[in-house]
């Protein structure tokens, strides 16, 4: 007896924020019909039964957690918020939305060497302490929430480290980039147990953004 391959809804985690008009828009252009009211909404549970989709929005830090636990099938996930959070998810495609890059940040005034034990403010703590593990350098790391700049201004940190992504922030802080760490761009990550059972949908899927990403048709 043949199975016969029923199409499941796919449940698609999506990162609030900046990020995210910029994946809706990849999302229309693979021509998957998002409802108008989607970027409007404070909704956090918005179905698309046309694309055959529910869309969860959820905090981007929040949306590997999502995907790992299989509540999500596929997200779309900073490669930042992915570094830090080593959850367990497939990373399939780069999309290649919301470029920024990841760097280390002082005030002017910093100096080196009078640095006995550098304190380091982020929203990044793992990533941070890893990087600077790997040069060599023992820090102190301050997790922030949000607003990393204001940290070397008022004396909490001596260096940070953060996404910059104009330069504007660091700029009117009167901050000056140190080091370039890494090039950040968005992925889309795929839950290991649904890329087995719902292979159908999130072959398609990721063949249609993909065809988008490479300047195929849509873009
Ligand atoms: C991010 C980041 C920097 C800023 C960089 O913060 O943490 O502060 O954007 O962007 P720019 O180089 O274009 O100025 P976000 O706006 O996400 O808010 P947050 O400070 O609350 O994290």
């Amino acid at each position: 007896m043949t199975k016969e391959i029923t199409r499941e809804i796919l449940t698609v985690a999506m990162p609030k924020g900046r990020i995210f008009d910029e994946a809706v828009a990849l999302l229309r252009r693979a021509n998957y019909p998002l409802p108008p009211e989607f970027e409007k909404s404070r909704k956090l549970i918005i179905d698309s039964p046309d694309a055959g989709m529910r869309f969860i929005l959820a905090k981007p830090m929040d949306v590997p957690t999502y995907v790992e636990h299989g509540v999500a099938d596929v997200g779309v996930a900073g490669k930042d918020v992915l570094l830090e959070e080593k959850r367990d998810v497939y990373e399939v495609l780069d999309l290649k939305i919301s470029p920024c890059y990841m760097a280390v940040a002082a005030l002017p005034t910093y100096n080196p060497k009078a640095d006995i034990a550098s304190k380091i403010a982020t929203k990044y703590p793992n990533l941070a302490s890893t990087y600077f593990r790997e040069q060599g350098e023992q820090v102190e790391i301050i997790k922030l929430n949000g607003s990393i700049e204001l940290a070397p201004i008022v004396g909490l940190a001596d260096r940070i480290v953060d996404i910059v992504s104009t330069g504007r922030t660091l700029k009117e802080n009167g901050l000056i980039e140190l080091e370039t760490m890494m090039p950040i761009t968005s992925r889309f990550v795929v839950n290991p147990v649904s890329y087995r059972m719902k292979s159908l949908q999130i072959d398609e899927m990721v063949e249609r953004i993909s065809a988008v990403v490479e300047g195929g048709e849509g873009s």
